[in-house]
């Protein structure tokens, strides 16, 4: 009997609500964990739970490398040596977990970057996958979800429960966040897409509910990117420096900054200029002491 803390999407198919959701798949005796939560806490909770259902830890199917969603591989590897699979380019972000503030902030991460929200701490892939294809060892089959990340995964369970990762998210916290983290906005506008043909009885994205459908999230997920796009074009129209463009930007979508937000936004933000640099919708020059961004080129 599954402990009634893991609720049901599916036959085998289960999930522990978390600030980052826990994904459970049960086959036979074991339970395959999609992503392992923001900490060692939920690491612990959920540790808990499988054992309280007579379940032993199969594995942890990591869908991308932030922090929240890998928080708890080193405590729950530590104590049950479960294996860890990840997509290849994410696997080096799960064991250098460093990489992540430093790749953000682009350069040595000063302290107010390193805390758990960023950082996990470090883990062992025992086994990297490619998506789209299967996950071996596992009845979990893969989709390639990348943009958020460079190289996010799905994962789809046999009975018919689509793990979306951070492919989008829900409305609620699109209008709190204004700007969703990308890292490659052409291919999270394809992920988009693609995500909308994909067949399943239910889906569930790391931060929201599960839903039978999500056409319309993706769809305000798009739209929002498509905002962003346009809301830089107009600000670029006078040649701006990417700080004065990232000021104004954050002012118009109203984002409170503090270290974490900071970077994650900078980041964003920089993915956006190159997005629109790459489809010829902007330029860039140079003073003698700074980049400007010229739009509309066209
Ligand atoms: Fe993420």
């Amino acid at each position: 009997m599954v402990h009634p803390d893991l609720i049901s999407l599916g036959k085998h198919t289960y999930y522990m609500p978390d600030a980052a959701n826990i994904g459970v798949y049960v086959s036979g005796t074991d339970a395959y964990l999609i992503d392992s939560g923001r900490d060692r806490d939920a690491a612990k909770r959920v540790l808990r739970l499988l054992r309280a259902s007579g379940l032993k830890l199969g594995g942890i199917i990591n869908t991308h490398s932030h922090a929240d969603h890998i928080g708890g591989n080193a405590y729950l590897q530590r104590q049950t040596g479960c294996p860890i699979w990840a997509p290849e380019r994410e696997a080096y972000f799960i064991t250098c977990p460093e990489l992540e503030p430093a790749f953000l902030y682009g350069g040595f991460p000063h302290g107010g970057i390193t805390g758990k929200l960023l950082m996990a701490k470090p883990s062992r892939v025992t086994a990297v996958f490619q998506p789209p294809g299967s996950i071996e060892e596992t009845p979990l089959q893969t989709l390639h979800l990348p943009g958020h990340s460079i190289s996010m995964a799905g994962i789809l369970t046999p009975d018919g429960v689509c793990f979306t990762a951070d492919a989008f998210i829900p409305q609620d916290l699109l209008e709190r966040h204004r700007i969703p983290f990308l890292y490659d906005v052409k291919t999270a506008l394809e992920t988009l897409e693609h995500l909308r043909r994909v067949e399943a009885s239910c889906f569930l994205p790391s931060h929201g509910q599960p839903a039978e459908e999500i056409t319309e999230a993706a769809e305000a997920n798009r739209r929002r990117i498509l905002e962003v796009t346009e809301v830089l074009l107009k600000l670029m129209r006078q040649p701006v420096s990417p700080d004065d463009l990232f000021k104004l930007t954050v002012e118009h979508f109203g984002i409170m900054l503090n270290h974490v937000t900071y970077i994650l936004m900078r980041s964003c933000i920089n993915s956006f200029i190159s997005y629109l640099l790459n489809e010829n919708r902007c330029t860039l020059s140079y003073t003698s002491n700074s980049a400007l961004i010229t739009g509309d080129v066209l």
